[in-house]
């Protein structure tokens, strides 16, 4: 037998399995590491966050992705060489955080890597019959393994979106594993750059939990400040809240067809763009505005669509307990304008539950792993809408 295949079956039978999860998310700000302990799998797995980091994308980096990114006509060499060139720089970052974190690579049982999306196309979106509802996310498996020698697995969409899924939200099995609650109806946000949610029914309730997408997080605001002052984000909210919100334009904006669309659903900057909002501006008769009040526009704009849907899709939502992750938390004002829409509910930091907000996602793909190697596919079933899968590609260092 193949010994990495010796080892990968010693691994599948632990109980307890250090796994690094990697994100990488629409927003391109770099690279989440989070070791995590995970023991056991399905519904006795316990996972515990024992080390975490981001390691920020240099400029270089972002621009080179962001020429493949969400774009219809793009060099194909470009995809290529960043497929593997992506690979090698996280393989490249994860030796170093380990060897920062004084953790010898040996110790860890396996690495779970999400990969950088760089196009997303759900089934809302095929209006065009020739092409199949799809989800492509680069950053080789097989350079993670061989250059850090730990088994890797990669590419976990692809399989959901096989059994007729959307590829997308996957880290609601992890939420409902990790943290249903007996008593507490809850709702786990993520503001990345798309914001979504897991809804999670308290145990005793007859619904069911699912996930979706509920549109822009932080994605149009990140382009407009790379546009217009050559930044990566509204820091801090400090140009948001300069400016004042234009009725009219959000209103425009609050018309995009997507926010009609049944959940649960899916989206990407592939609709949430800065064409998005040039029409927006267009129809609503508002180029002049200020870029501090188009800011201000923007940031209510991703409030509304998250606030909107809660209030929309739960009757009884002021009695939710809504719980925030992603880096949107750190946007004092989107965080404002969310409580004010939602007064009534309870509105805390993920931190309050779980753990470090912005490692929850890197996480739950490290869970997912575990679920891979040692879980049974077909408890990944709880989840309404998604189908029962174990994901991933397996990559053997050797
Ligand atoms: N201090 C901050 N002020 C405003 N926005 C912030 C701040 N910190 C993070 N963000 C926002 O969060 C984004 C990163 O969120 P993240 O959850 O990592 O998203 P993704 O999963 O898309 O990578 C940043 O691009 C930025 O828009
Ligand atoms: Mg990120």
């Amino acid at each position: 037998m193949n010994p990495q295949i010796q080892k990968l079956h010693a691994i599948a039978n632990k109980e307890t399995r250090y796994i690094i999860g990697l994100m990488s998310g629409t927003s391109l700000d770099g690279l989440d590491i989070a070791l995590c302990k995970i023991k056991n799998s399905g519904s006795q797995t316990n996972l515990s966050l024992e080390e975490f980091t981001t390691k920020p994308y240099d400029k270089s980096f972002q621009e080179e992705i962001k020429k493949v990114f969400s774009k219809d006509i793009i060099h194909q060499k470009s995809l290529v060489s960043l497929n593997s060139k992506i690979g090698l720089l996280h393989a490249d970052l994860i030796n170093k955080t380990l060897h920062d974190w004084g953790i010898p690579n040996s110790s860890i049982d396996l690495i779970a890597s999400h990969g950088q999306t760089i196009y997303h196309y759900p089934k809302a979106y095929s209006y065009n019959n020739s092409i199949h509802h799809s989800t492509f996310q680069i950053g080789d498996g097989d350079h993670i393994a061989v250059n850090t020698s730990i088994i890797t697995i990669s590419d976990f969409r692809q399989k959901h979106t096989a059994k007729g899924g959307e590829g997308a939200p996957l880290a609601a099995y992890g939420d409902f594993l990790l943290f249903t609650n007996k008593t507490e109806e809850r709702i786990l946000l993520n503001i990345g750059g798309i914001a979504n949610y897991t809804y999670l029914p308290h145990l005793q309730s007859i619904k069911k939990a699912y996930a979706t997408d509920v549109g822009p997080g932080n994605t149009i605001m990140n382009q407009y400040m790379h546009k217009h002052y050559q930044i990566e984000m509204d820091l801090n909210a400090e140009v948001a809240k300069q400016g004042r919100l234009h009725q009219g334009l959000l209103d425009e904006l609050l018309k995009t067809p997507f926010l009609f669309q049944n959940i649960p659903k899916t989206t990407g900057p592939e609709i949430f763009n800065l064409d998005l909002l040039f029409r927006a501006q267009k129809q609503s008769k508002t180029q002049n505005l200020s870029h501090q009040d188009i800011m201000a526009t923007l940031n209510m704009f991703s409030a509304s669509c998250i606030s909107n849907t809660i209030k929309s899709e739960f009757s009884n939502y002021k009695n939710i307990a809504i719980y925030m992750s992603g880096g949107g938390l750190h946007n004092p004002l989107l965080v404002e304008n969310i409580k004010n829409i939602l007064q009534h509910n309870k509105i805390y930091s993920f931190e309050k539950i779980g753990i470090n907000p912005d490692a929850k996602e890197a996480c739950l793909f490290a869970l997912l792993a575990n679920e891979t190697i040692a879980g049974n596919p077909n408890n990944v079933n709880k989840i309404h809408n998604s189908p029962s899968v174990c994901m991933g590609k397996i990559s053997l260092p050797h």
